[in-house]
């Protein structure tokens, strides 16, 4: 059985005040929640703060990038070894704003992953189209590529710790999420790609995530999709009553 996973990433939101009230609120409503695992990924400033607040607790907590080299001159990186000092047990690898907006490639995806890992972080890998690539009919052929991509020189041993997830880009703060059939195909599609690779067991044992516009009014509708173990959710993990909604899909 996977455990479903439900991850808030805050992206450049919250100072450490606002980070504060974000999670004291969602340990008040959510402490007992033993069925999920709930992961926060605030930005680096207030990984701390939030550390600090959940040490008592079953919550998670993930960083939303990080570099491949342990240490050295490489100005403004954080290294996967400073995220575990931190007491990280994730980090968001790719996600397509990364990928848009900083040069984020396969290749140096697959990097991060394989940084991640031998630190003993758990990475949260983001894939997914973009709408010209959906119109296009390229989301399948495309979904594979990264997967293989990401997952390339990757021993079967470390498989089961990766965490997919699953964003088209185009329904990424847009409101315009996939339908919870569609996100489940793509999902399915992205299991027999590692099945390909590893074998149908290893498969069996990666959680996959829905993301984009996942919402407390649609959350119930993709957690029940066989494929689908979890969402990495934008917008609403931003608030206390809607992250908190969220979890208790
Ligand atoms: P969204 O973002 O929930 O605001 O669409 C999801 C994400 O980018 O991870």
């Amino acid at each position: 059985m996977r455990k479903p996973i439900i991850a808030g990433n805050w992206k450049m939101n919250k100072t450490i005040s606002e980070a504060k009230d974000l999670v004291t609120g969602v340990i008040g409503k959510l402490a007992d929640k033993e069925d999920v695992e709930v992961v926060f990924c605030p930005p680096f400033t207030a990984l701390a703060t939030v550390k600090e607040l959940i040490k008592e607790t079953p919550f998670g907590l993930g960083a939303q990038d990080l570099y491949w080299q342990e240490k050295g001159a490489f100005t403004g990186e954080v290294s996967p070894l400073m995220l575990k000092d931190l007491g990280c047990d994730y980090v968001i690898i790719g996600h397509s704003e990364r990928r848009e907006h900083f040069g984020e490639t396969d290749e140096t995806v697959n990097l991060k992953i394989k940084a991640a890992l031998a630190a003993d972080l758990k990475p949260i890998v983001c894939v997914g189209e973009s709408l010209a690539q959906r119109e296009a009919g390229e989301t399948a052929e495309l979904i594979k590529k990264q997967t293989e991509a990401a997952l390339a020189g990757l021993a079967s041993e470390v498989i089961a710790k990766i965490v997919i997830a699953y964003e088209p880009i185009w329904a990424i703060g847009t409101g315009r999420s996939a339908t919870s059939a569609d996100a489940n195909e793509v999902i399915g599609l992205i299991r027999k790609t590692i099945a390909a690779l590893y074998d149908q067991a290893v498969a069996d044992q990666v959680r996959i995530q829905y993301g984009g516009s996942v919402k407390p009014v649609n959350v119930t509708e993709y957690m029940n999709q066989s494929e689908i173990d979890g969402a990495l959710v934008g917008g609403a993990s931003l608030e206390v009553d809607s992250f908190v909604k969220l979890v208790e899909y």
